[in-house]
């Protein structure tokens, strides 16, 4: 049987609301690998970036940026310069990079990605990275059924599984609900300087 629509949609939704619990043994593992909230007329799934997911990608990253601000680049210019930085950066392995994508088995719904970054070696009991969660998008038709939380929740997941330090991100006015309700604080503490705006390449 295959379902379409807001049948499909729902079940999809149904699905992925499903709470995920791993015994804690295999979480690095689950982590690494993609989680398919099975059932074969909605396939949709949570799983790692490959590389060929590059132009997608470039082209929903365009499609959430330009959502908000005005472009000063054209598209087929930024997806020039886009595709291979993806490519290179979400094949995972040793980069410190991970985007776990949305798939509905045509397409892609949405996103999420994390870079870790090094902190120096400290001699005290802290953790030594710390993440960077970023391009954060699900397709406007597929919002508010609880994919990013769940989009969110994977990467976070990752990010303990590695022991990071802390968690950042710069969040959109519309997204704080979500991130507070995910166990985001305000930071008090975090200092930002911005040199102006960036020129276009
Ligand atoms: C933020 C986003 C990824 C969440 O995905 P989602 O599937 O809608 O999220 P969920 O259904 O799990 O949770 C709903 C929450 O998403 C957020 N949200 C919904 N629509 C949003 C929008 N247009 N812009 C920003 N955040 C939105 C809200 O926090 C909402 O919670 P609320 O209902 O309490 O206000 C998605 O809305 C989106 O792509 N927004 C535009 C891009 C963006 O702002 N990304 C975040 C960058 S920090």
């Amino acid at each position: 049987m295959r379902l379409h629509g807001d049948a499909a949609l729902s079940l999809a939704v149904q699905l992925l609301s499903e709470p995920l619990s791993w015994p804690v043994a295999d979480l690095r593992i689950a982590t690494e690998c993609s989680i398919t909230y099975h059932q074969s007329m909605a396939r949709v799934r949570i799983r790692l970036a490959r590389p060929g997911d590059s132009s997608a990608l470039a082209d929903l990253r365009y499609r959430f940026r330009i959502e908000t601000v005005p472009a000063t680049e054209t598209k087929s210019r930024f997806l020039h310069r886009c595709i291979p930085w993806m490519r290179k950066r979400f094949r995972s392995g040793s980069s410190p990079w991970r985007c776990w994508v949305l798939d509905d088995g045509k397409q892609l719904l949405g996103h999420i990605c994390v870079q870790l970054f090094e902190k120096i070696p400290n001699p005290v009991n802290e953790p030594e990275f710390h993440a960077y969660v970023t391009n954060f998008y699900i397709v406007p038709e597929m919002r508010s059924h609880g994919l990013g939380k769940r989009l969110l929740n994977k990467a976070l997941s990752w990010c303990r599984a590695r022991g990071t330090d802390a968690v950042i991100l710069w969040a959109t006015p519309g997204s704080k609900s979500l991130y507070h309700r995910c166990g985001f604080v305000e930071s008090t503490d975090v200092f930002e300087l911005r040199d102006g705006v960036r020129q276009p390449h």
